[in-house]
């Protein structure tokens, strides 16, 4: 299959992302012209070699999000230091989202900013956390609570390395990518796995153009991840994220109707999606309607109190001032 690149238009920042089978050969297109050499930061377990075609040494990273943290930056940064690595030259980060989320942080503080460009190895990570520039490590009060926004300087999807994904990863990211039909991938049905990753990248670097830092329209991004997060924090992460979303996109979707935004049609739409991606649309018994509605209020992109990403006749966007009873009857609809 051609490869496909799609280009994010950020000014002098503009990069671009290379999607396909065997997309990991446009590496060195990738690396800024003038570094002479690459830290490659990965995991054991994620196994895809990569060759940066300029001298590279590689610097492993933990497995699981209790890694993801201030410390893990502190000793990389250090390594970095000792290996010697400048300015000029250039971080790569090959893995799912938390290896790029840490390689992005990791070369947005080290000698305050250095290239970065990410080898995106999960579907999840291909379709959102390698496209954007957002970057961050967790904190004991929270996920990605401290970050910066640094876009690289490209981005590598290569869609072999999705063959040998758990089932469970890739449900995840099937997930996220069920979102991307409402945020004008209508025509995502009839494409390969491969077209339709590039054509989520297209859509978010879109989005992402319009507003790079979410001052406003890059919240539509969150659609369906209110519920989704406080599923995914309920269930004590028993649901991976992308699944949480997929119920949190059905939820949406029964909110939206509620209030008279979207219709039955819409809402049967996204159940038809859904379903398709063989995600389950509704949530498991034991639930506990106070503590999803105190979670939900607590999400770090609910802009003010109780604020939904929704979708409507102008397509989604954010709605402030959502009625507790009318969530309350969204839970029960998706509620099996
Ligand atoms: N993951 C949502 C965003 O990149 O804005």
């Amino acid at each position: 299959m051609d490869l496909i690149t799609i280009e994010v238009p950020l000014g002098d920042r503009s990069y671009r992302v290379v999607v396909g089978d065997g997309a990991i050969g446009a590496l060195p297109e990738l690396i800024p012209a003038r570094a002479k050499r690459a830290a490659v930061l990965t995991q054991e377990s994620i196994g895809f070699d990569v060759d940066p075609g300029i001298e590279y040494e590689v610097f492993p990273i933990g497995q699981g999000e209790r890694e993801k943290t201030l410390d893990t930056i502190g000793s990389l940064c250090s390594s970095f230091a000792r290996w010697g690595l400048t300015r000029s030259d250039v971080v790569v980060g090959v893995g799912g989202g938390m290896v790029t989320d840490i390689a992005g942080f990791a070369a947005s503080a080290y000698h305050r900013g250095v290239p970065v460009v990410h080898v995106s190895t999960t579907l999840l990570g291909q379709i959102d956390a390698a496209v954007g520039g957002k970057t961050g490590v967790n904190l004991p009060e929270g996920k990605n609570l401290v970050g910066a926004y640094w876009q690289p300087s490209g981005v590598i999807c290569d869609t072999t390395s999705l063959l040998t994904l758990p089932p469970r990863e890739m449900a995840s990211g099937l997930g996220e990518m069920a979102k991307y039909h409402f945020l004008g991938g209508n025509d995502l049905d009839d494409m390969t796995l491969a077209q339709r990753v590039a054509r989520c990248v297209e859509i978010k670097a879109e989005v992402v153009a319009s507003d790079e830092r979410e001052g406003g329209r890059r919240a539509i991004l969150n659609y369906g991840h209110t519920f989704g997060h406080a599923l995914e924090i309920a269930g004590s992460f028993d649901l991976r994220h992308g699944e949480a979303v997929a119920v949190g996109l059905i939820y949406a979707a029964e909110l939206g109707l509620l209030l008279g935004r979207i219709d039955q049609d819409r809402v049967a739409e996204h159940r038809r999606v859904v379903a398709d991606y063989g995600l389950a649309t509704t949530i498991e018994e034991g639930y506990d309607a106070d503590e999803l509605i105190t979670l939900m209020g607590r999400d770090k992109k609910a802009l003010d109190g109780l604020t939904f990403v929704l979708d409507g006749d102008d397509g989604v966007e954010p709605v402030a001032g959502i009625d507790r009873d009318l969530l309350v009857a969204a839970l029960e609809a998706v509620s099996s």
